[in-house]
C-alpha cells in the first residue's frame, strides 16, 4: 500500500515536472514530428509571389517541385501586400500560393513581415524610424528602417502577426514560421532614438540597482565620468564623443542590444505560438557571424535556430579558391554553433550562385553549391533553404542568382546542383539504417568549443593590436580540430562540459571563479582542457584583476603570465616547437611555468627568446594545455592540439585543412573546400553512395 502511494506521488511529481517543463518551453514537445529522423534533411527555396504576375505562380510552383524542392519560403517582406492600408488585411493571395504548394506536396514556411514596414505606417508614425549614430532618421526605401524598441512599432507588428497567424496557424500545409528577417539594422545598430536610450537606461537600472554601483563598475571616477542618476546616461556613440569610449559602457550597450533583440523575437514568437501551439515550428534566420545579435538568448523561444550564409562573396583569404568555395571552418562552425542552441539547426538562406552585394561577386566554383548543401547534411542540419527561386529583373537585388535564371524557368547551374543534392538526400533516405550507431573512435574525439559573445565584444572593443582577429583566432582552433576528424559542438557556458572528452576555450577573456572551478573540476575528472591566449584576463564586468595577470586561471594552467607582446607591421615573431619555427604577429604571452608544468613551445626571437609560449600539465585524471601565442597560419596550434589528443591516446585523422569528414545518421560525408584533389579516408573496397574516392575541389563523397 505504502509502495503504491509512493508510486502515485512519484508519478504525480513526474507529471507536474513534465507540465512545468512544457509550460516553460512549449516549443520543445513536438520536435521529432517537425523533423522526423527518416527525413534527415529537407531542402527548399524562397519565393516572392508578390513580385511576380499571378499568372506565373502555378508554373513557378510546379517548376520548384520539378527541381526536387520540398518546401517553399514566403512572405518575409510582404507587409505592404498583407496590410495594404491600416487595419485592412489581405492574405487571399498568399493563401492561393500556399494551396498551390500544398497541391504539389510542398510544405510552406511563412514569415512575419516586420523587416519591411509599409509606407503608410512610417508616414503616419515617423517616430518608429530608426535613428543612426549620426542622428539621421532612416527613411522608407529599403528595409529594417524601423526600430523594435518603439512600442508603437511593436503594436503594429503585433497586429499583423496575429492576423497572419490567425489565417495560417491551422493550415496543415504550413510547416513553420520565420520571425522577421536577419534581425539587424545591417551594421547601423543599435539605434539611438529616445526609446532605445530609455530601454538601455531601464536595463542598466535593473542590472545595477544603484547609480553608485554603475559608477564603480564602469570605472567612472576616471575622467569625471560619474553619473548622478540613470536618466543622464546615453548609449555610447563614438560619433558624439571626443575620446575613447568607456569599455564597460560599450560592453553593457552590446549586452542590452542583444537582450532587446531577443525580447523582440520572444514578443513575436509568443504571438505565433498562441495561435499555432505545437502544430508549427518557429524560428528566425540569424545572420551568421553578425555579432550584435546573440542567438543563444532565444533558446527557449525558438524550436530551431537557423542562419543565413553566403560563402562565396569575394572572400579572398582562404587559399587560392576560397573566394569560390567559401571557408570550411566558417561554414562548419555556423552549423556546430546553431545546432547546440535548441538541438536542431538549419540554413535558412544559402546562395544558389553569384550574389549582388559583395565588394566583388565571383561565380562559385563548379559544384560548390552542391558541396555546401552536402556539408549541411554532414553537419546534421535538418533543413536548408536557398535564397531565392527566381533571379530578380528589377529592384535592389538585380544580378542575384536564383534557382531559375532571368527567364523565370530555366534552371541555373546552382539550381541544378540543388536538384542534385535533393535527389541524393532522397536516395540516402532509402538506404538509411535507423539502428546505425555513431562509430566509437569518432565519438571519442567529441570536442566542445566554448563560445561567449561577451568575450568577442570585449576583445573587439579593445584589441590592443589591429593585427588581432577574434573570429579568425577561433576558426584556427576549430580548423585544427576538424583536421583531426573531431565532431564539434560550439557551446555556451550553460551546457554540461563533462560529456566532452575535450574542451577548447579560445581567447576566453572574461571569466569568474565559478567558471574556473568548473574547468578545474572538468580536468580533474579526466577531461582535456585547452585554453588559448587572452583567456581569463578580466572579470565579467570587463575589469582587469587586482593581482597578477589573468589571476584566476594561473593555478589551473600551472604558470604565471609574465607579460604579453604585440608586433607592429611589418614585424613577424617566431615560435619554436617540435623542430619547427612558426610565425606570429598579433599576440604573444610570455609564460613562467611551475616546476610540474611541461613546456610545448618557446619564443625563437625578440628580447624574450627561449621563454615558454605554450605549456601543458596533468591535473587529476585530465590535462590542461595553455597556448599563449596566436600564430599566423594556425599550424602551430594544430600541432599542439594534435599533441593533446595523442597524449590522451585518442585515435585521430590526418586531414587537410578544409577537407571535412563527418558522420551523420549512419553515413560518412566528405566535402573538399580546398584547391587540391584529396582522397577520402575510407578503404579502397568501401562502396560509395555519392561521389568518387579522389575528390576534386568542391567534391563530395558519401559512404557507409
Ligand atoms: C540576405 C537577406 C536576404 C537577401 C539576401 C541576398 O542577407 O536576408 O533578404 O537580401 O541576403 O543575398
Amino acid at each position: 500500500m505504502a509502495f503504491r502511494s509512493v508510486l502515485l506521488i512519484l508519478t504525480l511529481c513526474l507529471t507536474l515536472a513534465a507540465a512545468t517543463v512544457r509550460a516553460q518551453s512549449p516549443n520543445r514537445a513536438n520536435l521529432p514530428t517537425y523533423f522526423p529522423d527518416t527525413d534527415m534533411m529537407r531542402i527548399g527555396v524562397y519565393y516572392y509571389p508578390e513580385a511576380w504576375p499571378a499568372e506565373q505562380w502555378q508554373r513557378d510552383i510546379s517548376n520548384i517541385k520539378k527541381l526536387n524542392m520540398e518546401f517553399v519560403h514566403m512572405g518575409e517582406f510582404a507587409w505592404a501586400e498583407m496590410e495594404p492600408t491600416e487595419g485592412k488585411f489581405d492574405f487571399d493571395w498568399l493563401e492561393k500560393v500556399v494551396k498551390m504548394c500544398a497541391d504539389q506536396g510542398l510544405k510552406v514556411v511563412l514569415c512575419t513581415p516586420s523587416a519591411t514596414p509599409p509606407i503608410w505606417l512610417t508616414q503616419k508614425h515617423p517616430e518608429v524610424l530608426m535613428i543612426d549614430a549620426d542622428g539621421r532618421v532612416m527613411q522608407h526605401g529599403t528595409r529594417q528602417q524601423a526600430c523594435w524598441s518603439v512600442q508603437t512599432y511593436r503594436d503594429y507588428v503585433g497586429k499583423v502577426d496575429a492576423e497572419l497567424a490567425k489565417r495560417f496557424a491551422n493550415n496543415p500545409a504550413v510547416w513553420g514560421w520565420q520571425i522577421d528577417n536577419e534581425l539587424s539594422h545591417y551594421g547601423k545598430e543599435p539605434g539611438y532614438n529616445d526609446a532605445c536610450q530609455q530601454h538601455f537606461r531601464a536595463w542598466l537600472q535593473k542590472k545595477y540597482t544603484t547609480i553608485d554601483q554603475l559608477n564603480t563598475d564602469w570605472g567612472n571616477a576616471f575622467w569625471s565620468q560619474k553619473y548622478q542618476t540613470f536618466d543622464q546616461i546615453r548609449l555610447p556613440n563614438a560619433k558624439e564623443q571626443i575620446a575613447q569610449l568607456n569599455p564597460q559602457q560599450m560592453l553593457d550597450a552590446q549586452r542590452w542590444f542583444a537582450d532587446e533583440t531577443a525580447d523582440y523575437i520572444r514578443f513575436q514568437a509568443q504571438i505565433l505560438r498562441k495561435a499555432c501551439g505545437d502544430r508549427q515550428w518557429i524560428t528566425t534566420n540569424f545572420m551568421y557571424n553578425f555579432n550584435a545579435v546573440n542567438p543563444s538568448l532565444s533558446a527557449n523561444d525558438l524550436d530551431l535556430a537557423t542562419f543565413t550564409i553566403y560563402p562565396a562573396h569575394g572572400n579572398l583569404n582562404q587559399g587560392p579558391l576560397g573566394f569560390r568555395l567559401g571557408s570550411a571552418a566558417e561554414m562548419s562552425f555556423a552549423h556546430d554553433f546553431h545546432r547546440t542552441i535548441t538541438g536542431v539547426e538549419g540554413i535558412m538562406e544559402l546562395q544558389p550562385g553569384q550574389v549582388n552585394w559583395g565588394e566583388v561577386n565571383p561565380q562559385p566554383y563548379p559544384g560548390a553549391v552542391h558541396m555546401w548543401l552536402m556539408r549541411a547534411f554532414a553537419a546534421g542540419a535538418k533543413m536548408v533553404c536557398t535564397y531565392r527561386y527566381r533571379e530578380p529583373l528589377s529592384g535592389a537585388e538585380m544580378y542575384h542568382y536564383g534557382l531559375a535564371g532571368p527567364d523565370g524557368v530555366t534552371p541555373t547551374i546552382g539550381g541544378l546542383q540543388y536538384s542534385q543534392a535533393a535527389s541524393e538526400i532522397a536516395m540516402l533516405r532509402t538506404v538509411r539504417d535507423p539502428a546505425a550507431k555513431e562509430p566509437a573512435d569518432y565519438a571519442a574525439r567529441r570536442t566542445a568549443i566554448l563560445y561567449n559573445f561577451d568575450n568577442r565584444w570585449d576583445i573587439d572593443n579593445h584589441k590592443q593590436t589591429v593585427r588581432w582577429d577574434t573570429m579568425d583566432h577561433i576558426y584556427r582552433q576549430y580548423s585544427a580540430l576538424k583536421r583531426l576528424g573531431c565532431p564539434i559542438d560550439v557551446i555556451t557556458e550553460d551546457k554540461d562540459f563533462s560529456k566532452y572528452p575535450f574542451v577548447v576555450a579560445p581567447a576566453y577573456q572574461l571569466v569568474d571563479v565559478d567558471l574556473v572551478k568548473r574547468w578545474t573540476d572538468y580536468a580533474q575528472n579526466g577531461g582535456h582542457l585547452i585554453l588559448t591566449c587572452r583567456t581569463g584576463q578580466k572579470d565579467r564586468r570587463g575589469h582587469l584583476w587586482e593581482g597578477p595577470w589573468a589571476m584566476p586561471i594561473l593555478e589551473l594552467i600551472g604558470a604565471k603570465i609574465s607579460f604579453y607582446d604585440c608586433l607592429p607591421a611589418p614585424n613577424t615573431g617566431h615560435v619554436y616547437a617540435d623542430g619547427r619555427n612558426y610565425d606570429w604577429v598579433s599576440w604573444a604571452e610570455v609564460l613562467d611555468p611551475d616546476a610540474a608544468t611541461d613546456v610545448l613551445a618557446t619564443y625563437a626571437d625578440q628580447f624574450y627568446s627561449g621563454k615558454p609560449a605554450a605549456i601543458t600539465r596533468t591535473l587529476g585524471k585530465g590535462t590542461v594545455t595553455y597556448i599563449g601565442v596566436d600564430s599566423v597560419t594556425g599550424e602551430l596550434e594544430a600541432q599542439l592540439i594534435r599533441g593533446v589528443f595523442q597524449r590522451a591516446k585518442v585515435d585521430v585523422e590526418q586531414l587537410d585543412d578544409g577537407f571535412l569528414v563527418d558522420w551523420r545518421d549512419g553515413f560518412w560525408v566528405a566535402t573538399n573546400f580546398t584547391e587540391k584533389t584529396l582522397t577520402i579516408p575510407a578503404s579502397a573496397t568501401t562502396p560509395l553512395l555519392v561521389g568518387t574516392r579522389d575528390l576534386p575541389p568542391a567534391g563530395v563523397a558519401v559512404w557507409k
